[in-house]
């Protein structure tokens, strides 16, 4: 079976270890090992004691129990530890897409499920969250026109992200429900991807689509509002019968968590410090989302964004002649900052921050990215004598003109000219009927 790149990830795994400054991680600075026992009352010595075995394959019953007590009337049976909200996301596909099947999608994501759907079901229809003024406020809202023409009566599953990577904004409870009637209507699961739920800078946690539906897979993990990413503890939550079934595709897999990943994941997960966890991934939020955003209201000219609800990521947009992949390619070799590209997550001309590490570094790496745009706008070329001039106007005032949302989805447009030629018209064609025209984005509010 051959699977597209899926390009954001690549381009991570091969630089975020090797840049200065590594702004393109989503979740919170994360805990360390004795702050994480720390929490559970110490304990060191048991831990180290730790026999090196296999431990439980679906996840140690009490591990289980503590991740089944984040959702109403969930038990032990309803609930699979994997390695990673990846591996959840991947054993769920698996399990449930056949070739000739379809998969609706949320656009702009996280394209793990966009790559997977592809290559398990052949095919993939985009539905978008859209920048809309709504309650006085800009958001990025479910266009639920666009929800209906992707689900029909052959999509399998309908994918959501929420909160949702890159943007941070969380669905409404219509939103929800508009897509838990097209999950009726035509037969289709629901796996919604709630990594992020948890990390709302509200403090509220965003509601679960848990108990909406009884086709719904929820898959999640210890990544990004837990700050643990290095433990690679995630889960899958759903009716029993289908989650045993993905079980027994992750026997194909890594078999089971690791020892002392389920060990520390029972601490993070015990209901009594869950919510400490999420306090301090909380705090760090409040404190560097406003730090995040001075900066790009410093250089509103260049930059506009709609504010996220979740996560320590901002996803802006951005007025510079030159596409998002070519702009973080420029930032990363000439700067040595590491941010993400709008066009890997669906979205062109735009960038996602991570802000989620130490205040005072990220500004380090902003002023390195303010350098940069310093050094490009320098660079542009003079115009002739008596040429009219071509100003761009400021993205505020752009904004309320046409917006220049991309329809391209990520692909093999961002690299690799062989493998471009191969694919781009079919994509094109592909999304040609699921795009919708875009509406402007606001931003600063
Ligand atoms: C929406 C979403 N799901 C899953 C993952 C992968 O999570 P993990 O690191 O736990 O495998 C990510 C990572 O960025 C993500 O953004």
């Amino acid at each position: 079976m051959r699977i597209e790149p899926f390009r954001m990830e690549r381009m991570q795994s091969t630089f975020e270890n090797y840049v200065d400054y590594n702004l393109s991680e989503s979740g919170v600075h994360p805990m360390r090992v004795s702050e994480l026992l720390e929490i559970g009352g110490g304990g060191a010595e048991r831990f180290l004691d730790t026999e090196l075995g296999y431990s439980q394959s679906n996840g140690t019953e009490e591990l289980r129990d503590r991740i089944a007590a984040f959702y109403d009337g969930a038990k032990r049976a309803n609930i699979l530890v994997t390695n990673g909200g990846s591996e959840a996301n991947y054993a769920t596909l698996w399990s449930l897409l056949e070739r000739g099947d379809r998969v609706a999608f949320m656009i702009p994501n996280y394209l793990q499920a966009w790559g997977l759907s592809r290559a398990f079901a052949g095919r993939a229809d985009a539905f978008r969250l859209l920048p809309r003024r709504d309650g006085g406020r800009m958001r990025w809202a479910l266009d639920t026109d666009g929800l209906r023409r992707a689900v029909t009566k052959r999509t399998r599953i309908i994918l959501v992200t929420n909160p949702n990577n890159p943007t941070g904004a969380i669905l409404t409870e219509e939103e929800m429900d508009e897509v838990v009637r097209a999950a009726r209507r035509s037969g289709a699961w629901i796996v919604a991807d709630e990594i992020y739920r948890g990390a709302e800078v509200s403090g509220r946690t965003a509601s679960s689509f848990w108990g909406r539906h009884d086709r719904v897979l929820i898959t999640s993990g210890l990544s990004k509002a837990f700050g643990l990413p290095g433990l690679r503890i995630g889960w899958v939550a759903g009716p029993a019968a289908p989650v045993s079934r993905i079980w027994s595709y992750r026997d194909y897999t890594t078999i089971a968590p690791g020892m002392l990943s389920d060990y520390l994941g029972r601490i993070a997960m015990d209901p009594k410090r869950r919510e400490a966890i999420f306090s301090r991934t909380r705090a760090i939020i409040r404190r560097n989302l406003p730090v995040i955003e001075a900066w790009l209201r410093s250089h509103d000219g260049v930059f506009g964004y709609i504010p996220p609800e979740a996560g320590a990521i901002v996803f802006a947009r951005y007025a510079l002649p030159i596409g998002s992949v070519p702009l973080v390619n420029r930032l990363r070799t000439g700067k040595s900052v590491l941010v993400c590209a709008g066009d890997q997550f669906g979205v062109g001309r735009h960038l996602r921050f991570g802000f989620g590490s130490d205040a005072e570094y990220m500004l380090r790496g902003l002023q390195r990215i303010a350098e940069a745009l310093a050094e490009m706008a320098g660079a542009r070329p003079r115009r002739a004598t008596g040429q009219r001039p071509r100003r761009r106007p400021p993205l505020g005032a752009r904004q309320r003109g046409r917006a220049e949302y991309s329809d391209r989805l990520p692909g093999p447009q961002d690299k690799d000219p062989a493998a471009r030629s191969a694919s781009i018209s079919t994509r094109a064609s592909r999304f040609a009927s699921s795009s919708v025209a875009t509406r402007p984005s606001s931003c600063i509010s």
